[in-house]
């Protein structure tokens, strides 16, 4: 784990998760910069945030948002938006980010959720939230950024006495209820920091939860014992593979296609 001083711009920083993930990163001496939509919440996050006005769904604003910044961890999510707030902020605020940051590559941590690619339960059913934060990671992968996905459990339903963190992958856990896994805001935060200046969480993807015991003070033995995912993949390494891509919908591809584009674009 290098000892990197970051130029981190959170999404969703005036979030239940985000706000942890603004003083986790300035306690581990980033500079913090926090996108928000209301101005006087995010005078909140305090006095030594930079903050940039913008709406994820709107393109104005994100240009500036992104400007110099060299990671980005998103923790935004549309809670209660139904399928259309799923895909306008869920997904397509991943996407607008990662169209305004252009030809230059940044570190990503993108939070979502355990149970992701269950698609047949009756919260994605009526919302289509799992979907749609699955497309979301598929665009991270194919853009061309390195990054780190983070599927943590259930918020804050963990003991006191849990705090042992543990990373799964295969997205296997899908009650959809806290069975899959608990762990604290606090612990997620951590993680999606973390993750950044750790070569070892590089192009992973896993759930995250927390069991009885103390939390490890190290990470990186944590992330090491993970497979990356395919280089050319879309999906996690290990998930299933029920959602085929020739059953996507056009403006799904045509996303897709076009980071994938300025992806080479910058590589060339
Ligand atoms: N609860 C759980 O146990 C659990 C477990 C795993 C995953 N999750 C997922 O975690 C996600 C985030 O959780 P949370 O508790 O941090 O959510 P939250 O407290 O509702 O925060 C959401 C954040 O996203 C921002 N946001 C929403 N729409 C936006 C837009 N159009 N433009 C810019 N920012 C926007 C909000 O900004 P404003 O302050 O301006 O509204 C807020 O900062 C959810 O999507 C949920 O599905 C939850």
């Amino acid at each position: 784990m290098t000892q990197q001083r970051l130029r981190i711009l959170v999404v969703g920083a005036t979030g239940s998760i985000g706000r942890h993930v603004v003083a986790e990163a300035l306690a581990r001496g980033h500079a913090v910069r926090a996108l928000v939509r209301d101005t006087r919440k995010g005078r909140m996050l305090g006095d030594a945030i930079d903050l940039a006005i913008g709406d994820l769904t709107e393109k104005a604003g994100l240009d500036m948002a992104v400007e110099g910044a060299d990671a980005i961890i998103f923790t935004h999510g549309s809670n209660g938006g139904g399928k259309l707030g799923s895909e306008r902020v869920d997904y397509g605020g991943v996407r607008n980010l990662l169209t305004a940051l252009g030809p230059r590559k940044v570190r990503i941590a993108l939070m979502t959720a355990i149970g992701v690619t269950n698609r047949t339960g009756s919260y994605n059913r009526s919302t289509e939230a799992h979907d749609w934060k699955r497309r979301a990671e598929r665009l991270v992968r194919a853009s061309g950024h390195a990054y780190t996905i983070v599927r943590p459990g259930w918020f804050d339903y963990n003991d006191t006495d849990q705090e042992k963190l543990v990373l799964l992958q295969g997205d296997e856990r899908q009650s959809g209820t806290p069975q899959d896994g608990v762990i604290s805001r606090r612990q997620i935060a951590q993680v999606l920091v973390a993750s950044l200046t750790c070569d070892a969480a590089r192009n992973k993807t896993f759930e995250l939860v927390a069991e009885t015991g103390p939390a490890q003070g190290d990470l990186e033995p944590l992330f090491s014992t993970l497979a990356a995912d395919a280089p050319d993949g879309l999906d996690a390494i290990r998930d299933a593979a029920n959602m085929p891509m020739d059953e996507e919908p056009d403006r799904i591809l045509d996303d897709l296609a076009a980071l994938r584009r300025q992806s080479f674009a910058t590589a060339s």
